[in-house]
């Protein structure tokens, strides 16, 4: 296993990117999961949805805000601060739309996603300084000291928009689900990255791909893929276990539960929606392969 991060001594957060060329890599399910995870472990993240579709948003709680409310994209454009696009992570309790119909999660909290961030990619491409936006918003406005820890759920794309957060989270986690086009999707990442390390070195880039996270992936009793109930996966995992680069840094396998699907329509995180699930064992697993410790006491970050 290649080492991880080491954990922050001072009061920049350790960062991680989750990408993954195709649509349904399980990003949002990496990101949320492991979010909870440790957040439930005493330390404070902040999620970050950059994807347009926003499922981590909605997963965590939160329908599209009402028009003017601040979101990543108007911190994107300098309209926003990023503090007024940062709402507490919750899950819902109950039925309806009102604050008392969800609970907040301890210790995790949210950069609210949006559908305009579909026009970052054009924003920022018109914009000389556009791949640093994201480095100047850390830089000038991320309170010293308040997370531990970001995860970046980005969108299914490779442009100038992930370029600028792989920037400031050079850790790169690529995704890939029970089909070979993730496969493919994790080489045209790579490729993405390499070409901005030799590209774009004057600005400090230096992301590459740190770890691979597979999820939807059948296991039998013993832990195995069960090629039975799912061949081409097996495909999928054997592929990267024979590649002398990525199979060192293939995390913890995420095991094939059908309780992930319910939990966006359900807007509960699998912890909160199936506390009993077996998959949170291999999500357990993932953050501490990634070195995150379990703290005796829950820090709040608020
Ligand atoms: N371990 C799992 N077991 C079963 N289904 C899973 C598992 N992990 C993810 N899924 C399902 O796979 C689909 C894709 O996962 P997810 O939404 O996390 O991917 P994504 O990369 O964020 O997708 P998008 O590109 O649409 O944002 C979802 O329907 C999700 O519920
Ligand atoms: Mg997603």
């Amino acid at each position: 296993m290649l080492p991880t991060q080491p954990p922050s001594t001072d009061d920049t957060p350790r960062a991680y990117a989750f990408s993954g060329q195709s649509g349904g890599a399980g990003k949002t399910q990496g990101v949320v999961n492991l979010g909870v995870e440790l957040a439930n472990r005493g330390h404070r993240v902040l999620i970050w949805d950059i994807d347009p579709q926003r499922s981590a948003s909605h997963l965590l709680g939160y329908q599209d805000p009402p028009g003017g409310h601040a979101t990543l994209f108007s911190v994107l454009t300098g309209d926003n601060k990023l503090d007024e696009a940062i709402v507490p992570a919750r899950y819902r309790i109950a039925a309806g739309f009102s604050d008392a119909a969800f609970r907040n999660i301890a210790n995790l909290d949210l950069v609210l996603g949006t559908p305009d961030m579909a026009d970052a990619e054009v924003t920022l491409g018109h914009d000389p300084a556009g791949i640093l936006w994201l480095h100047n918003v850390l830089d000038e406005q991320l309170p010293a000291g308040r997370w531990d820890a970001m995860l970046f759920d980005c969108g299914p794309t490779l442009g100038i928009l992930l370029l600028s957060v792989v920037l400031v989270a050079p850790q790169v986690i690529g995704c890939v689900n029970d089909e070979y086009k993730y496969v493919i999707g994790l080489t045209d990442l790579e490729s993405t990255l390499d070409r901005g390390r030799s590209k774009l070195r004057r600005l400090g880039f230096q992301a590459h791909l740190a770890h691979i996270l597979a999820t939807n992936i059948p296991l039998d009793q013993r832990g195995n893929v069960d090629r039975k109930a799912g061949a081409i996966t097996d495909d999928v995992i054997r592929t990267i276990r024979n590649h002398p680069d990525w199979a060192p840094r293939l995390l913890p396998l995420i095991r094939r539960s059908i309780r992930f699907k319910e939990t966006i329509v359900k807007q509960r995180p699998l912890r909160f929606h199936a506390p009993s699930c077996t998959a949170l064992e291999d999500v357990a697993a993932m953050a501490d392969t990634l070195g995150f410790e379990r703290r005796n006491s829950t820090r709040r970050g608020r």
